[in-house]
């Protein structure tokens, strides 16, 4: 089972887009992926059209419920544990508990028949994202092709660094994934320029901005639901290849991967 988080301190760069896109594409290809909305605004059930939540991840970190039994079927393959808003409260406890980083992978135990998990993150340097790194193997970061956005994702960077010495280790940096790629400015093809002077081949080919991509979560839909031959279904499937070929980590020592860490 791979555990991925999509992570970034900024919003509306197009982790919730990616989430829902990249788990939507790997289980067309037969995958059991389960998707964790653990952002306050919830947006990932949004995006699938699930409306009826009766048990999200705030029960969970509650100790109402199990995360099994928070487990709700979206589509083919697809699972969902949802957010709502109540999330800031649990995060408030969450404060004051002991091994307070570690709740997710406590609390998450009962999760074990899938090939992928991906975790959707709030865009703030929070517990819950502390919780996120503590939890998942691999860590991709969407930047948006703008020049704040680029100095935005070098001082994530540092913070994922923090974030590793706190824990005495750290998911990999496996994947640095330029968003609203606009072939037409010039920003775009500077800023993914530096991302791959910066970061290497870690940098992927870049997601076209697409208006299909901002409409079909209004729909409830996934992009290759809503516009199967649009650009972005086509840039999705192309990243869900790349996630899906990716080496795998190197065998755990002492119980975590022995990649590169977040530098
Ligand atoms: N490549 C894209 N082209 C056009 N719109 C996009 C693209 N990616 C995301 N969007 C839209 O931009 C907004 C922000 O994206 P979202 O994935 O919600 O960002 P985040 O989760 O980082 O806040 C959403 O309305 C989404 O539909
Ligand atoms: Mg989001």
């Amino acid at each position: 089972m791979r555990k991925i988080a999509i992570l970034g301190l900024k919003g509306g760069i197009g982790k919730t887009t990616t989430c829902v896109n990249l788990g939507a594409a790997l289980a067309q290809r037969g995958q059991r992926v389960l998707l964790i909305d653990t952002d306050t605004q919830a947006n990932v059930s949004l995006a699938l059209g699930v409306t009826q939540v009766k048990k999200s991840l705030v029960d969970v970190l509650m100790r109402k419920a199990t995360a099994a039994e928070c487990v709700l079927p979206a589509r083919p393959n697809l699972d969902l544990i949802p957010s709502d808003l109540g999330l800031f409260k649990a995060q408030q406890r969450m404060v004051l508990e002991v091994a307070r980083e570690e709740i997710f992978t406590e609390l998450f135990s009962d999760l074990v028949n899938y090939d992928y998990q991906i975790l959707d993150c709030a865009p703030s340097a929070s517990l819950l994202t502390i919780n996120a790194v503590a939890y998942v193997e691999e860590v991709y970061i969407p930047v948006s092709m703008e020049m704040l956005a680029l100095a935005g994702a070098r001082q994530f960077m540092a913070y994922l660094r923090s974030i590793s010495r706190l824990l005495g280790r750290g998911a990999a940096i496996r994947l640095i994934i330029p968003t609203f790629f606009d072939a037409r400015r010039r920003v775009s093809a500077e800023v993914l320029s530096s991302l791959k002077a910066d970061f290497g081949d870690k940098v992927t080919f870049p997601i076209r901005i697409d208006t299909s991509l901002s409409e079909a979560p209004g729909k409830g839909k996934t992009i290759f639901e809503y516009a199967p031959r649009s650009r972005g279904a086509a840039d999705y499937a192309q990243l869900a290849d790349i996630v899906a070929q990716l080496p795998p980590l190197t065998p755990p020592v002492n119980g975590t991967p022995s990649n590169p860490r977040a530098d």
